[in-house]
């Protein structure tokens, strides 16, 4: 039997469609429209298009959006100044800063200094904190977009055993977290480069999501008949796009899988909408209490 089409494109446009909605509602109510600040630093081609894409994403949904463009060879003082008049500023919700920042910038600093409330990334230690303690104040896009593809599949999570192959901080790591969590409730099983006999594992997983940027990485007989496929890679092989699975040895004999492009990437941008949406009720919801 051929496998279930996960089509994040069509998800994400429904999840935007919804956030669309609840910011003309919040709009309404109280004459605030959420507003994400985006910078970009250097000429990374791959970071332009996906910045646009997110300029664009905003657009659609009514949120504002500002890129702040700098130049290759930004000082970290600078880039700093602006995150701290960002982080003041309190007509901006969200701050978003690219990765990854040209090499002699250190990024840990820089993503630390964005205020944890208008973190939408979900990279700042505050907030990686509260997701792992299940009491997160925003979710990071990349896994959160994963759970949503699963959750609106109605493909269960409680009980099943999840392959992550990868332990990046911005997927691996916290994809972990959230199919662990109380709710998603899998057994989850972390594989990297240090991992030995990756294919055994992936034979015994329940779901896999890929995410160690190698396109092809995963092999179709690596995967069970009963495997949902989840693939985070996005790789350029021979000017085309391709993931981190060999989509087409798998697609025959897999329950589900996500293509790339139009599976997680569109999913990253839906969640960031959300989280830029829930950033300026955050700040609406400091200022009540400021005030009282
Ligand atoms: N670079 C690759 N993925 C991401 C992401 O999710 N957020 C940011 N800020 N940069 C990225």
């Amino acid at each position: 039997m051929p496998a279930q089409f996960i089509d994040g494109k069509q998800i994400a446009e429904q999840c935007r469609l919804e956030t669309q909605r609840q910011v003309a509602a919040l709009h309404q109510r109280t004459g605030i429209t959420p507003h994400l600040a985006a910078i970009l630093a250097g000429d990374d081609p791959a970071s332009q298009v996906y910045v646009r894409n997110k300029e664009k994403a905003c657009a659609k949904a009514g949120l504002r959006s500002t890129l702040h463009r700098l130049p290759a060879n930004v000082t970290q003082q600078h880039l700093l100044a602006l995150i701290h008049s960002l982080n003041n500023n309190p007509d901006v919700h969200g701050i978003l800063v690219q990765l990854p920042l040209p090499g002699h910038l250190d990024t840990v600093a820089i993503l630390d200094a964005v205020t944890p409330l208008k973190d939408v990334d979900a990279f700042h230690p505050e907030n990686v904190g509260l997701m792992l303690q299940g009491r997160p104040r925003f979710l990071p896009c990349t896994p959160a977009g994963v759970m949503r593809l699963l959750s609106v599949s109605r493909i269960p999570t409680a009980g099943r055993h999840a392959v992550v192959i990868g332990r990046s901080d911005i997927v691996g790591k916290p994809m972990a977290a959230l199919l662990l969590q109380k709710g998603a409730d899998a057994t989850v099983t972390v594989c990297h480069s240090r991992t030995p006999d990756i294919a055994a594992l992936c034979r015994t997983a329940d779901i896999v999501v890929a995410a160690v940027g190698i396109p092809h990485f995963v092999r179709g007989d690596w995967l069970r008949p009963a495997a949902i496929v989840i693939d985070v890679g996005i790789n350029r092989l021979a000017d085309k796009l391709v993931g981190d699975v060999d989509f087409d040895a798998a697609v025959g004999h897999v329950a589900a899988i996500t293509p790339v492009p139009g599976g997680v990437g569109p999913m990253t941008i839906a969640m960031l909408l959300e989280n830029t949406l829930n950033a300026a009720r955050l700040q609406l919801k400091h200022e009540d209490s400021a005030v009282s």
